[in-house]
């Protein structure tokens, strides 16, 4: 009989086992998964984890203090800050292209754990050995092909492919075999707060896939705002925990409108929300028209920039969950 109170176990000793008296580097994006990956290892080998949390200036509104608020005050388990905007968005300038942007912010999120591998080290107990990743099956799986299709690469989710020969830092993925419902289940067996392990599932390179074509400071702020005046909608008529996933994506293209009696020339917030068990496919949420027009009124009306929004009415396949 599997049960997650088992699973828990092995997965601990199987830790235990692979990292011996090493230590860990986990680093955080704010989902769940690395959360649960953070606090199983956290079990396992105690003080010899260290987290880092990296903003790279593609979170959303209020993310960072909340990641941060959750480890530091729930849990006692050290975690390193880096702010590195500007280093993340200065190699995304004039980089349009979907596997281009994950490939450099993959790159650097490797670069920055490694530069924080250093200053970790500086305590005298050595650097970490190993970087930890939540890691889920069908990360694995996405990466390599499509469900039923031929084989060839959807996405490069950024989390996946190994580690560069160079680097001398080991993987330890705790979840890899497990899909979203089953870490949900292990983060509540650890005791993760509710309304952490209920989080919709956040992508690794954040907002820069949800920001077609180039990515601008500008357009990212403007899609910062749009994305929490939906999810605020989205509470307050209590459907957060029916949908899998809700976001907004700011569109490389200004259309006319009219506002007062003045012409505007604004970006296109499209809304997208889905329901799914896994992730791999996908239905479009189906909004009463009355919530999808309150939505759009509250965002063109609050934030600027935005003069028009669309609702994403396509499922997985054919489209993917994000746009990017
Ligand atoms: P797609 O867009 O491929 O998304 O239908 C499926 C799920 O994966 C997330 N996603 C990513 N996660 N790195 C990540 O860590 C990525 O590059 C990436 N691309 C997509 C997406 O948010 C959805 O939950």
């Amino acid at each position: 009989d599997w049960t997650m109170a088992a699973f828990r176990g092995e997965a601990i000793a199987a830790i235990r086992r692979q990292v011996g008296d090493g230590r860990v580097l986990c680093g955080l994006s704010g989902g769940v998964d690395s959360a649960v990956a953070a606090v199983l290892i956290h079990e396992a080998i105690g003080e010899r984890l260290t987290c880092v949390f990296v903003d790279h200036g593609l979170l959303r509104q209020g993310e960072a203090e909340e990641v941060v608020r959750l480890f530091r005050d729930h849990y006692n388990i050290p975690l390193h800050h880096v702010e590195a905007e500007e280093l993340f968005l200065g190699a995304l300038e004039g980089v349009d292209d979907p596997e281009v942007k994950r490939k450099t912010i993959g790159r650097l999120f490797i670069e920055t754990f490694e530069a924080e591998a250093k200053k970790i080290a500086q305590d005298g107990r050595g650097a970490p050995q190993f970087l930890a990743q939540g890691t889920l099956y069908p990360d694995v799986i996405e990466s390599v092909s499509f469900t039923g299709g031929p084989s060839v690469t959807i996405k490069s989710h950024h989390n996946v492919g190994g580690l560069p020969e160079r680097m001398n830092m080991r993987l330890v993925e705790p979840l890899r075999e497990l899909f979203k419902d089953e870490v949900r289940a292990l983060g509540r067996e650890l005791g993760l707060p509710e309304a952490f392990v209920g989080r919709h599932p956040f992508p690794g390179p954040g907002l820069a896939i949800r920001c077609p074509g180039l990515i601008t400071r500008e357009k990212l702020a403007i899609l910062r705002k749009a994305d929490a005046v939906y999810l605020d909608e989205i509470r307050k008529a209590g459907l957060y925990d029916e949908i899998w996933q809700a976001f907004a994506a700011l569109l490389p293209v200004r259309s006319v409108g009219v506002m007062g009696d003045g012409r505007t020339y604004d970006y296109v917030v499209a809304l997208r929300a889905v329901t799914s068990s896994d992730g791999m496919t996908a239905d479009f949420y189906p909004f009463d028209m009355s919530f999808l027009g309150r939505a759009a009124t509250r965002i063109i009306n609050e934030v600027k920039g935005v003069n028009r929004v669309v609702y994403d009415v396509t499922s997985k396949p054919p489209g993917t969950i994000e746009w990017e």
